[in-house]
């Protein structure tokens, strides 16, 4: 099949769907892979490297005219109107992003949206979700580590000993505990909070220490429970106390991560003003959630900002910010991705007793096959 990759043109990205290691793969199943001229750039990915691969390189049109898409972000007008009926597009498209899906259908495209994989063991490789939460964990901290005006571990020095800098994790999924892992390499004393009682034990293994808030009633222990492993909103009741509870810890903090998202929903609000304003000067917050509205709402969306004395980072897509590890891992999502879609003779099948096509399966034939929200 005709494989394209444009170059991405949404504002401050700057991965790619493929890296010369999956062309290759493609080009000895004995696909045709075009590159858009300069797409691998920002991934420190020249042209030359994907043509050794085997690729093509060519211009944008030519590569949304391919008989598969792979996009990192869902295409926008300009790119869709390049596309033809019955092309198939995968990307990190947002599934709940229902009027854009709504246009692909239109467009008579079969779009699949890998954000919607089943959290199941056999699609643990394709997981985009967990490929770039895992990034955006670990840049918080540098990022953090970088904001922060004292040292990260402690020292003893001829001048007289450092203190560790205490680091507050809220929000143990993907980016959470890789956070945790690497604030404490950093030699931070750790510490986190999820609504999901499940993390204890990772958060423990990672050698932080629990904040636990735990359940009260019933209605609160089933919202814990969260649906397909992810977290639901919980009980205003639960949110209360884990306000309290968060209060008290972030006096104590030096630097807090936020992480905490429902899916298709705004982020819960787990850091109030009065909570920043009692936080020592000098702190840092680096909220993940600031493109779902944030975890504190001091946040600003894709900027720095100091309020009460302490620094909040509000970057939006902090995988953007590691781009040749987003991509390379990205691109080995969508390579095991179409594994599933692609039969043996190389020709593209749709099997929607897959669980996982079935699942990220947007469109096709002209029609929205699914929607969240
Ligand atoms: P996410 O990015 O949707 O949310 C981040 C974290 O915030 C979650 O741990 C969530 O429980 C937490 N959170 C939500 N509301 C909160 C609140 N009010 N206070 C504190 N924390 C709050 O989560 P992510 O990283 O996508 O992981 C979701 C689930 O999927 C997890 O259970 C994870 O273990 C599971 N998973 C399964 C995989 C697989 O088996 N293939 C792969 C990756 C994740």
């Amino acid at each position: 099949m005709l494989i394209g990759v444009p170059l991405e043109t949404r504002p401050g990205e700057t991965r790619v769907a493929a890296t010369p290691e999956t062309v290759k793969k493609l080009v000895a199943q004995g696909h045709q892979v075009i590159v858009q001229s300069g797409a691998g750039m920002q991934s420190s990915v020249p042209d030359g490297a994907y043509e050794a691969a085997g690729a093509t390189i060519v211009e944008a049109a030519a590569t949304f005219a391919a008989n598969i898409v792979l996009k990192v972000n869902a295409p926008n007008e300009t790119e869709l109107a390049q596309m033809q009926p019955g092309t198939v597009l995968i990307g990190m498209l947002n599934p709940f992003d229902n009027a854009n899906i709504a246009r692909m259908a239109e467009r008579g495209i079969t779009a699949f949206a890998l954000e919607a994989a089943p959290r199941t063991s056999r699609a643990q490789s394709l997981d985009v979700l967990s490929s770039q939460a895992n990034i955006a964990g670990y840049k918080a901290v540098m990022i953090a580590a970088n904001q922060y005006p004292r040292f990260m571990p402690m020292l003893m020095t001829a001048a007289g000993t450092v203190k560790a800098a205490r680091v507050l994790i809220l929000g143990a999924g993907v980016a959470g505990l890789q956070a945790i892992a690497t604030a404490k390499r950093l030699g931070a004393v750790v510490e986190a909070s999820d609504v999901r009682p499940a993390v204890k034990e990772q958060i423990e293994s990672l050698g932080a220490k629990f904040v636990d808030v735990p359940c009260e009633t019933e209605e609160e222990r089933e919202c814990a429970e969260g649906v397909g492993g992810y977290a639901r909103p919980m009980p205003q009741s639960w949110m209360e106390r884990q306000a309290k509870a968060v209060h008290e810890r972030a006096k104590q903090a030096d630097i807090i991560i936020t992480t905490a998202l429902i899916p298709g929903r705004k982020a819960p609000v787990l850091l109030q003003e009065a909570t920043v304003a009692e936080m020592k000067p000098g702190s840092v917050i680096v909220d993940l959630a600031a493109a779902q509205g944030g975890n504190c709402p001091l946040t600003v969306a894709d900027q720095v900002v100091i309020s009460h004395g302490v620094t909040l980072v509000g970057y939006s897509n902090l995988a953007t910010l590691v781009p040749a590890d987003a991509s390379a891992l990205y691109a080995r999502n969508l390579l095991d991705f179409l594994k599933l879609v692609i039969d043996k003779d190389g020709q593209f099948q749709l099997n929607l007793e897959d669980d996982i096509v079935a699942a990220c399966l947007m469109c096709r034939d002209g029609q929205v096959v699914r929607t969240n929200g």
